[in-house]
């Protein structure tokens, strides 16, 4: 059975105390999930510290939802991948499209931040998605190929093999909105051929999963799971959600 992943991307929402709560209430909720999903739960910097020592290098795994493409130096306001690692992070989020919308993420950076977690042994969760307009023209699979290409030009095969992939069209984040299961398996199929040596790579659907649709995605050949932000941010909803994941 293949392994699914579902990661809460709790975006710009929580303190460090909100953050423990959360995970407080979570963990007792974690043994009802089947084993097939892995938990991914990717707060905002300000609370690894706290939620680190919660989670313990157990069941449910940290990640982070953005990385610096240098190890260290002049650059004010960001945080490296070793920085990360300190704090027992194991994936990041790589061009969310809030980040590349509102901090200038390109397509460049896109790539040194996915090379730069590789090498620092993180798990990139490297994020790709088309806005409405882009799709009404009909330029979905051009788009998102395209992005695909450009985050990963140059890695290894080895390398690609630690690669996760999200799609998330922009139109169905937070809005409510979320892309027919279908349309994004295609969608997703087409990622998964643009480059060579993503056969196995798990590439997760984003944009207004909840728990009652998530089963809808898994169901779908290409789709391994689910990047989610507002489903993600009350403990019973995301366990529920994993649970559901697995159908
Ligand atoms: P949403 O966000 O689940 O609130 O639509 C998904 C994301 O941005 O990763």
């Amino acid at each position: 059975m293949r392994q699914l992943i579902c990661a809460g991307n709790w975006k710009m929402h929580k303190t460090g105390r909100e953050s423990v709560a959360f995970v407080d209430a979570f963990l007792p909720l974690v043994r009802a999930i089947p084993e097939r999903v892995e938990i991914v739960l990717c707060p905002p910097f300000t609370a690894l510290a706290t939620v680190s020592p919660k989670l313990n290098g157990g069941r449910v795994r940290l990640g982070a939802q953005d990385v610096h493409w240098d190890e260290s130096g002049a650059f004010t306001g960001a945080i490296s991948a070793p920085m990360l690692r300190e704090y027992g992070v194991q994936y990041v989020i790589v061009g969310h499209s809030e980040r590349r919308e509102y901090f200038g993420d390109t397509d460049l950076t896109v790539r040194l931040k996915t090379v730069a977690a590789l090498a620092a042994g993180l798990t990139p969760i490297v994020a790709v998605g088309e806005t409405i307009e882009l799709r009404d023209a009909g330029k979905t699979l051009a788009h998102v190929t395209l992005q695909t290409r450009a985050a990963l030009d140059g890695l290894s095969p080895a390398d690609l093999a630690r690669v996760v992939l999200a799609y998330e069209p922009i139109w169905a984040i937070g809005t409510g909105r979320s892309c027919h299961p279908a349309e994004a398996n295609a969608v997703m199929a087409a990622i998964r051929a643009c480059v060579p040596g993503l056969r196995d790579a798990p590439i997760l659907y984003g944009g207004s999963v909840k728990p009652d649709n998530i089963a809808e995605y898994t169901a779908q050949p290409e789709i391994d799971g689910g990047l989610v932000g507002g489903a993600s941010l009350d403990p019973a909803s995301f366990a529920a959600l994993c649970a559901n994941a697995s159908g």
